[in-house]
């Protein structure tokens, strides 16, 4: 199946995490990536693609910075003919203070990278997406956009933000033929939590991670760039201005004590 066979992709965060893993994917379904990063990172994440036979570039470009993001469209559409696809998925935890010791540069530089990037993936991507009579616009968001209790103010508050940007979005867009949604992943092995998954296996708690969930375990980056590549593909293709929760199920419940499969109700 190669659901996007000489697509053109923009990947945003492609250097490591679920944003390497959506570009290898979707270069392994025949699509042409320009993977977009702040890091190295991003030479290596081609070099994986090239090694299995795809076809990417690298850009570095910041992808909450209006200039860095017009170099990023515009370089897409040089090297691939035009952009069917944006993954904009770049983004920071900015830590876990609390709002008294959140200062406004952190609460500021985390808006700039999580909200104002995929605003900008938006604004000067679609109209190169419309150029091509439509496509996707897939955006990171988080299950701490949904409800408190998974990352700081500033990072829940971007979060909120992206989900009610896709929506916004597919409105904006519409009779573009161009579908805007968001991803909200749990909590998912990258680089990002790399120090929760890496103290938990030295501690023997891996058992702990995850647990709030019915899966009982954390996602490997993996599981949500085979959901980005299906909400950016057709077989997507009426599905618009959602926002799509991939954490094993743990948003869709209020915090209540679970009965186990088998357990007898008490
Ligand atoms: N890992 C999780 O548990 C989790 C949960 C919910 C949401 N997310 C979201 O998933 C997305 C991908 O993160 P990840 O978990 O793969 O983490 P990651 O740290 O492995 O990858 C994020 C990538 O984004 C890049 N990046 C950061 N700032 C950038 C900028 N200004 N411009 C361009 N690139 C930039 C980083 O260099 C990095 O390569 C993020 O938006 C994150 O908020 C992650």
């Amino acid at each position: 199946m190669a659901r996007f066979q000489n697509k053109s992709i923009v990947v945003t965060g492609a250097g490591s995490g679920i944003g390497r893993a959506a570009s290898l994917l979707f270069a392994a379904e025949g699509g042409h990536v320009l993977a977009a990063d702040v890091t190295e990172g991003v030479d290596e994440t081609v070099a994986m693609i090239a090694a299995q036979g795809g076809t990417a570039r690298a850009i570095r470009a910041d992808a909450g910075h209006e200039p860095a993001v017009i170099r990023m469209i515009d370089a897409a559409v040089e090297a691939h003919g035009g952009i069917d696809v944006i993954f904009a998925n770049a983004g920071i935890s900015g830590g876990m203070a609390n709002i008294f010791d959140t200062d406004v540069s952190l609460f500021t530089e985390v808006l700039r990278v999580n909200l104002i990037g995929p605003f900008l993936a938006i604004k000067h991507g679609a109209p190169r997406i419309a150029e091509r009579g439509g496509g996707a616009i897939v955006l990171t968001a988080s299950v701490a956009g949904i409800r408190s209790g998974a990352g700081s103010p500033a990072y829940s508050a971007s979060k909120a933000g992206v989900i009610n940007l896709a929506a916004v979005a597919a409105q904006q867009l519409s009779g573009s033929n161009i579908r805007v949604n968001a991803l909200c992943p749990g909590l998912t092995e990258t680089g990002m939590t790399k120090p929760t998954f890496d103290y938990a296996r030295d501690a023997g708690k891996m058992d702990r991670v995850g647990r709030l969930n019915p899966l009982k375990r954390g996602a490997q980056a993996d599981e949500l760039a085979r959901a980005a590549l299906f909400l950016a593909s057709d077989d997507a293709s009426y599905v618009n201005g959602q926002a799509l929760a991939v954490d094993g199920g743990l948003s869709s419940s209020h915090p209540v004590t679970r009965q186990e499969y088998g357990q007898t109700a008490v």
